[in-house]
């Protein structure tokens, strides 16, 4: 079983996929939680396995929902000390061709939710002196992705807003990490109408959500600023770090 040095965490998006896993790593270890998200059954389910953990039914993308998870952030009463900014989803499809309120909403979700609560968090953790910020980002957040535009493009944002606010938060001794996994077979794949890659791409592309919420949970507890679930996606990030833009930007568009 995994040690945390947190002592209480708020998870967003923890009915399924990889915030439910993240739960689970919490539960068993002993931490109690907040779990956010709209299906509240879920919630409820997994939070009736452990002990001291809460549910919180709120739907992101809308004003209350952000209010409602912003309150139980800044508690005095019920401090909490490691947030997770997991709830996202993406869109695939040509750009032109999609739904533009769909677009807007995974926009609303993935960073304007994302950046209020991470606000809040830090607001709350930098005068405590201590805290813990892991936001969900995606190696997709590294290169465009022509058929995933948005969707990249809003995980371009989250891992640098969060790159900034590690800096930023140096010394305080508050930890914030991107956390940035590869393909991870979840509810995401269904979601995003991408569900026919689970059977065309390959098993070893495939990294399961219990090691991502493993991998994520362990590197904001050493202050990460990037963490990148499982060694090929390791390489392939180190890789596009170096190779110029016109290749990446090519090869993303031939792995459609
Ligand atoms: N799976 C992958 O291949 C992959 C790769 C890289 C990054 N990621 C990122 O990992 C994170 C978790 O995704 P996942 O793969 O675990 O997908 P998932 O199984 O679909 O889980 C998404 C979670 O977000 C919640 N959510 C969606 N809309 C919400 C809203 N409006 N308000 C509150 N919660 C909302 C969902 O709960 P409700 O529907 O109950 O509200 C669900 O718990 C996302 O940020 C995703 O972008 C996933």
């Amino acid at each position: 079983m995994a040690r945390y040095p947190f002592t209480s965490a708020l998870v967003t998006g923890a009915s399924s996929g990889i915030g439910a896993e993240m739960a689970r790593l919490l539960g068993e270890a002993g931490v109690p939680t907040v779990l956010v998200a709209r299906r509240v059954d879920r919630l409820q389910e997994i939070a009736d396995r452990y002990d001291a953990f809460d549910v919180l039914e709120a739907d992101l993308g809308t004003a209350d929902g952000r209010a409602a998870t912003v309150e139980r952030i800044t508690s005095d009463e019920h401090q909490i000390d490691l947030v997770v900014n997991n709830a996202g989803f993406g869109t695939s499809g040509n750009f032109h061709e999609l739904d533009v309120a769909r677009l807007e909403s995974e926009i609303e979700l993935n960073v304007s939710a994302l950046t209020t609560l991470s606000h809040a968090a830090l607001a709350t953790m930098v005068p405590r002196g201590r805290g813990y910020l892991l936001n969900v980002s995606s190696v997709a957040s590294f290169q465009t992705a022509p058929g995933l535009a948005v969707y990249a493009a809003t995980k371009a944002y989250v891992t640098s807003l969060t790159e900034a606010l590690h800096e930023e938060t140096k010394g305080t001794g508050v930890h914030v990490t991107a956390l940035c996994p590869g393909l991870t077979k979840t509810e995401f794949q269904e979601t995003s109408n991408s569900d026919r890659m689970t059977t065309t791409l390959p098993g070893f592309v495939w990294t399961s959500a219990e090691s991502v919420a493993a991998t994520g949970l362990g590197d904001v507890a050493k202050n990460r600023a990037l963490s990148v679930p499982g060694s090929i996606y390791k390489s392939a990030v180190a890789v596009s770090g170096i190779t110029p833009r016109f290749i990446t930007r090519r090869l993303s568009g031939f792995a459609r």
